[in-house]
């Protein structure tokens, strides 16, 4: 069966077709260009070669504001989940917005230093495998809050808090056991899962922590998995957190925070940006109604949602070749670049930098790595394409990136931030030097 086409006209405000003016000598009319905001990929391709990360701050702005806007009626900060896409320009966008962070390591914390002052109002440090190393990092930097994920971490969190003589405020990240319909990798919130605490031993682990001197219990934390496009797995979740919370209060503990975790899916099938404020003020519904009269601070830990859609990985067609009945467009991006299609099968809508009045063909979209799980996209209607044109693999702004590596010595894309017309190198592509230069 063939996946569905790629015969959308763009995405705005991140990535249209814009007619460009025709060639001044023979006034032939020239196709419409795909662009970034007003800047056309094919100049970057150009300037910056392929294969290339090109992401828009707009459309980032603009998804920030839309979750603002969708929790302006509770007190809120936007912890933006940096494993989504670490970039420090990506970080320093949304600093500069006010967003917060969440990290994940202590790699992710030292970003979030590089980009801002204080981390002491705005960072939340969460994670399954913290290292007493990353503990320590993270209460140097007084983190506003650890989101606990067991017994023992609670132990290794009291411990480096009494060797530091320094005070930590947590959460301890509940398991709600709802399960939500998404990747099977990306699900978390159920108790096959690694994460979090039962919910039904949560009260336990909380009067421990409150018996600890240098800990301060602060708040409930949760977050069910990623790419979860339903808000009903979402509302279950809040309302048994909501209950916790009333619960711990009754026990005497003071409960701030409720960090309500990310999540938020995107539709790689061909969302448009004026949907997005609807959505997320639907998700913000299912998050608060339960959370209504509790008096908490909420934090959110967005990753995908804000930056997803705001990116693209731009490559060109290297070759077209057919075997048998199937007509294969290899392109000089790969599974290191993208790694999304080979791990989750995920879908990535693929359109061509060129619009024109092309006759559409059923083709796979791979790239140059030597395995068959290389691929982008597999029996898809796309405009004919021909060797030497350029393709824009969309929604690739979220653990796009940050998933790739250096399979097959293959140096990393360059990453370009659109703001308006200008365009900057925000990470220089990798060369097979600097792959070398750490080994002997
Ligand atoms: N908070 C926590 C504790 C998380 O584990 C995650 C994502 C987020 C927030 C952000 O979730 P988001 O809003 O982006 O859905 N590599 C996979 C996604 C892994 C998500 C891991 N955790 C992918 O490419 O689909």
């Amino acid at each position: 069966m063939s996946e569905r086409s790629g015969r959308r006209q763009g995405r705005p405000p991140a990535f249209s077709y814009l007619a460009q003016k025709s060639g001044l000598l023979f006034r032939r009319p020239v196709a419409p260009q795909l662009c970034c905001e007003q800047v056309p990929l094919s100049q970057l391709a150009e300037r910056f070669g392929t294969p290339l990360y090109v992401y828009s701050a707009s459309a980032i702005r603009e998804r920030v504001r839309a979750f603002e806007r969708a929790f302006v009626t509770v007190s809120h900060t936007i912890c933006y989940a940096v494993k989504a896409n670490s970039n420090l320009s990506v970080l320093r966008l949304l600093a500069k917005m006010g967003c917060g962070f969440d990290v994940v390591s202590g790699g992710e914390l030292e970003r979030v230093q590089h980009v801002i002052k204080s981390t002491s109002s705005s960072v939340v440090f969460s994670g399954v495998g913290k290292t007493q190393a990353e503990i320590e990092e993270a209460l140097k930097a007084g983190v506003l809050l650890f989101n606990v994920e067991s017994e023992s971490e609670l132990r290794s969190l009291s411990e480096c808090t009494t060797r530091l003589k320094k005070t930590a405020r947590i959460a301890i990240r509940v398991n709600p056991n709802v399960a939500a319909e998404t990747h099977a990798y990306v699900s978390t919130g159920t108790q096959q899962h690694k994460f979090g605490v039962p919910i039904n031993r949560a009260r336990w682990l909380y009067a421990q922590a409150a018996s600890v001197k240098r800990l301060t219990v602060a708040g409930v934390s949760v977050h069910i998995g990623s790419q979860i496009t339903e808000n009903k797995p979402f509302a279950t979740s809040m309302e048994r957190v909501a209950d916790l919370v009333k619960d711990l209060r009754a026990d005497g503990h003071k409960i701030d925070f409720v960090d309500a975790g990310g999540g938020l899916g995107i539709d790689y099938r061909g969302a448009s940006s004026s949907d997005f404020a609807a959505f997320v003020a639907e998700y913000a519904d299912a998050v608060l109604r339960p959370l209504r009269g509790l008096k908490v601070h909420v934090l959110l830990e967005p990753g995908r949602s804000i930056v997803g859609p705001a990116g693209t990985l731009l490559t060109r067609a290297i070759y077209k070749k057919t075997n048998g009945n199937k007509t294969f467009v290899v392109v000089d991006a790969a599974m290191n670049d993208l790694i999304r299609p080979a791990l989750y099968q995920a879908y990535h809508e693929i359109i061509p930098v060129t619009y024109a009045g092309r006759p559409q063909e059923t083709v796979d979209v791979v790239g140059p790595v030597c395995e068959s799980g290389d691929f982008f996209a597999h029996d898809r209607e796309l405009p004919e394409t021909s060797e030497g044109d350029l393709l824009a693999i969309l929604d690739a702004g979220a653990y796009g990136m940050v998933q790739a590596s250096n399979y097959n010595t293959r140096p990393r894309p360059a990453e370009v931030l659109v703001d308006g017309k200008i365009a900057k190198v925000v990470r220089r592509r990798e060369t097979v030097a600097d792959l070398l230069k750490h080994e002997t």
